[in-house]
Formats: structure tokens, C-alpha cells, sequence
């Protein structure tokens, strides 16, 4: 994947000097989305920004460094942090500068918590080479190839929504659908402190459709449905419905192996203290609760600070 536009006069590759990606949030339809049903995301703004600049000496080892993710990583090719690979692989794969860069980024996003820090990670770096100018498709393709690190063979929505923003409906191998919302929908996402792998949680749902099929196949539909029930839901600003969906998206998910105990029980606060719905985003396992709060969300944030959590809110539009 060569770019004349990466080119300087020298022609050793650079780095633009800023770049940025979106977190996200899946609203219905993970896992089932690996499967060819259709998923809900959104965009979560300033996700990333990532800066670089130049080193003294080109062939000293880039440096990654951003302190909200604890990550001060010496890229040289032994290292084997999945983020030191991940790295190298998208700046291999956009042909960008493998040594002589500090890149150092801040996020407002809680690492492996299911709102997409890889992806924008991967994304945010496929800029930095390609700039912000370089169509989509492209950007896409080649963050995919540091998401593969983390994921093994992710269906691509994180980088999708990472690169896009908005909410999209995103069916694998398909063009996305962006979902123009009448009105700003408030969410809370609450990270649970949990971290878990999304490979391990996708190879979960993989071994338990592989010894249940005529069990899980009707579950991984009826939560695609779920997902258009959901767009009809927010077309229709029916957030009572969009709650339940959300809920009982969350006990279909469940039952495929990817809640826990501690995903369980916060909902279950979450729903007691007035919540619409409430589900697992993402790859499940921990990471965070999604949450659709009533008009006044506070006693649901009260809720789960007398768990020691801290919801973000968001509007995702
Ligand atoms: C992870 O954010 C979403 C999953 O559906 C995996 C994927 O789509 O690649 C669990």
C-alpha cells in the first residue's frame, strides 16, 4: 500500500503531526455480527488523539506513550506487547516509518472495556501515515491489520465506527448504513474495571454454537432482529422499547456465555434504580454496561458510584 502523499522529498516516509480516531459503543448486535447479523454502533467523539514528532536519530525505535492507557512501549520488532505489534503492523501495512517517532496520544476512553480503544488505537495510527484526507475505505483496511493482533478476525465494526463516527448499522461485507437520529440519545457507560480478551469472548460463542447449533443459531438471529427493532425504536424515539430491547438483548447475549456475575448484578442496579435498559457492549466478560437512563439519570449514577463506578455520559448522534 504505497502513498506518493506519505512521500517526502527524501523519500523516507513521515508521519502527519496529528491525528485522531472515535471510541464506540455497540448498541444491539455484537457477537451476532460476526455471524452476518446486522450490529448498531456508535461513535464515541474524541475517542483518541494521538501526536508525533520526529526523533533526533531515524533509526532509534519509535516510542508509543499514552499515560491514560499506561502505555510506554519501545517499539522495536522483539517486543511482543500486542500493542507494540499492533502498532508496527499498521505502520508496515500503510508503508509509514517503523523507527525514528515519538507518538504520543491521550484518550478519555477506559482501555479494554468494550468502547473500542484498539480500534481507535489502530485507526488514529493508519492517519497519522495516511493523513486525514485518505478516503475511509483505506483508513479502514489498514487499521484492520493492527485490530487483527488484538482480535484474530474481527468483523470490522470497531474500526468502522472508529473512522466514521455517527451510529451506523453495519452488516459484515456489506456498505454501512448511517442512522440519522432524530434527537441526541443519552447514554451511560459504565466501565466495570474488568478486562477481558475479545478473542476469547468471539471463541466462546464460536465453541458454544459449534456444540448447541440448533440453540444458538435462533439466538444469534433473534438478536439481529433485535438490532432493526432497535433503529425502528430510536426512528420512532421510543426509548421505553429501546430499553427492553436493550435488557433483553442483554439475557441473549448472556445466555451465548459472554455476561458475568459482575455484569448481571450492575444491571440489575441499574434497572432497580429506574434504568430503561440495560445491557453488556461489546465483547462482554467485563469491559463496560451500556445503559439507557430515565429523563433524570441521576439515581442511576448514584446507583453505580455506590458501586465504586464511574458512568460516562455520552450522547451519541
Ligand atoms: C467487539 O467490540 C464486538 C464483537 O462483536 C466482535 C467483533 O465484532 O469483531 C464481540
Amino acid at each position: 500500500m504505497s502513498r506518493d502523499v506519505n512521500l517526502g522529498s527524501t523519500m523516507t516516509p513521515r508521519l502527519h503531526p496529528h491525528a485522531s480516531a472515535s471510541g464506540k459503543v455497540i448498541l444491539v448486535g455484537e457477537h451476532a455480527v460476526v455471524y452476518g447479523q446486522p450490529a448498531l454502533a456508535a461513535g464515541l467523539p474524541d475517542g483518541l488523539e494521538l501526536w508525533a514528532s520526529p526523533l533526533d536519530r531515524r533509526t532509534d525505535a519509535t516510542r508509543l506513550v499514552i499515560p491514560e492507557w499506561q502505555l510506554d512501549l519501545v517499539l522495536t520488532p522483539d517486543n511482543d506487547h500486542p500493542v507494540a505489534r499492533a502498532t508496527l503492523e499498521v505502520l508496515g501495512f500503510c508503508d509509514g516509518p517503523l523507527t525514528g517517532w515519538r507518538i504520543t496520544g491521550t484518550s478519555r476512553l477506559p482501555s479494554r472495556a468494550g468502547c473500542g480503544s484498539s480500534a481507535a488505537l489502530s485507526v488514529a495510527l493508519a492517519r497519522l501515515v495516511l493523513g486525514d484526507e485518505a478516503a475511509p475505505a483505506d483508513i479502514i483496511e489498514a487499521s484492520l491489520a493492527g485490530e487483527r493482533v488484538f482480535h484474530g478476525n474481527p468483523s470490522g465494526i470497531d474500526n468502522l465506527v472508529a473512522t466514521t463516527g455517527g451510529i451506523v448499522r453495519f452488516v459484515k461485507g456489506q456498505p454501512a448504513a448511517e442512522i440519522a437520529v432524530k434527537a441526541p440519545l443519552p447514554l451511560l457507560v459504565v466501565p466495570t474495571g474488568i478486562p477481558r480478551s475479545t478473542a476469547a469472548q468471539v471463541t466462546k460463542v464460536r465453541e458454544r454454537l459449534a456444540r448447541l447449533p440448533s440453540i444458538v443459531r435462533p439466538i444469534l438471529d433473534a438478536i439481529g432482529h433485535a438490532t432493526d427493532d432497535a433503529i425502528s425504536a430510536i426512528n420512532s424515539c421510543n426509548y421505553n422499547i429501546l430499553g427492553e430491547i436493550f435488557t433483553v438483548t442483554h439475557e441473549l447475549l448472556s445466555s451465548l456465555g459472554v455476561s458475568c456475575p459482575a455484569l448481571d448484578s450492575l444491571q440489575a442496579d441499574a434497572l432497580s434504580a429506574g434504568a430503561l435498559g440495560a445491557k453488556l457492549t461489546g465483547a462482554g466478560g467485563g469491559g463496560c454496561l451500556l445503559v439507557l437512563p430515565p429523563a433524570d439519570p441521576s439515581p442511576v449514577i448514584d446507583a453505580m458510584r455506590a458501586r465504586g463506578l464511574e458512568p460516562l455520559a455520552v450522547e451519541v448522534r
